[in-house]
Formats: C-alpha cells, structure tokens, sequence
C-alpha cells in the first residue's frame, strides 16, 4: 500500500512493521543407513522446495545428527514441519525452538554445513543449557551420552 507520500508502508516497504516469521529448531538422529549420499539427497530437494516457499535456514550434520533452523511463512513451515516429522530418514527430533515473531531473518539464504563430532556435540552442549524444558533436557542428556560413547559416531560414514 502507499502512503500520502506515494511510498510503500507497513510489510511491504524495507522499513516499519517487519513480516511474521515462523521459525523451527530441531535436532535429530540419522536413521540407520542414512550415509553422505542421502544427506546430498536431502540438501538438493530441500534447497529446491525452501526456495519455492520462502523458507530460508541452515542444516548442520555430523556424527549422525542433525540440527535444523528453519525460518519462513507460518503455512508453509507447519507444512514442513509436518513432513520432517514423517520422514524416516531421522528420529528422536527434539524441538528445541519454534514460535512465529515479527523480525529480520537469522537466515536469509539457505544453506548446509558438514561438522565434526566436537561441534555438533558443542551446539547440543548450547541447546541443553538453554532450555527448562524437562523432556529436551532428557532428550538432549541421551544424545550427547550417544555421540560420547562414540555409539553413533560411525552413523553416517557407511
Ligand atoms: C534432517 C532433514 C532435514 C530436511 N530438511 C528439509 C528442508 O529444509 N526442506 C524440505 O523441503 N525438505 C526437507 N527435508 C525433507 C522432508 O522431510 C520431506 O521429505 C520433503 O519436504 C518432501 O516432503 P513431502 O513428500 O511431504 O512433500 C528434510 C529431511 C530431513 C531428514
């Protein structure tokens, strides 16, 4: 919309009210055999899907688990949200975050990183320290317990 000004206003313009964003956290284990080839799988329809529906964020793997942040319009989050929660490449998904604001993006582009098992253990180590929530803690307590007694280290190399 205009103003007097014949400036755009309100979600359109680059200035003033900021659009809604609905934004998800999650971490995860791979399922067995999910190994580097369909990760690459996962990461080329994701890229094409996220891009088609606006939705932006990163995907960080290693040593078997997954951690996603993912941001974008409510709809077609719930959407994805719902398709992760089926999808049997991966279980024990441990919401960690997701709630809709009006605010910039974390992350305005889409992308992946591969880490090792010290930095995925350092983001669960951050994520447990920062919920109150009883069952992310206990959940979060397990897969750090996993990926320190190297049980699910090899997850992922096949
Ligand atoms: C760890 C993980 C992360 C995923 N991330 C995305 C994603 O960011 N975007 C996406 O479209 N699909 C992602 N997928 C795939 C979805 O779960 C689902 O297969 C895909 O959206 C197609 O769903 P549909 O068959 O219900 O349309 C991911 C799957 C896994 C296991």
């Amino acid at each position: 919309m205009l103003d007097e000004y014949g400036f755009l206003r309100g979600a359109e313009s680059d200035e003033g009210a900021l659009p809604a964003l609905y934004h998800f956290v999650y971490c995860s284990r791979a399922a067995d055999g999910v190994d580097d080839a369909e990760v690459g799988r996962i990461v080329e329809s994701a890229k094409r899907h996220n891009l088609a529906r606006g939705i932006t964020g990163v995907l960080v793997f290693g040593s078997g688990i997954f951690f996603q942040w993912i941001e974008g319009p409510a709809a077609q989050m719930q959407n994805l949200i719902a398709s992760l929660h089926h999808d049997s490449r991966h279980h024990d998904i441990v919401t960690l975050s997701q709630s809709e604001e009006e605010r910039e993006r974390l992350y305005p582009n889409w992308d992946m990183e591969k880490v090792e098992a010290e930095d995925i253990r350092l983001v669960l180590q951050d994520a447990l320290e920062s919920t109150d929530d009883k069952d992310n803690v206990a959940a979060l307590t397990r897969i750090i317990q996993h990926l320190d007694s190297g049980a699910i280290r090899s997850l992922g190399q096949s």
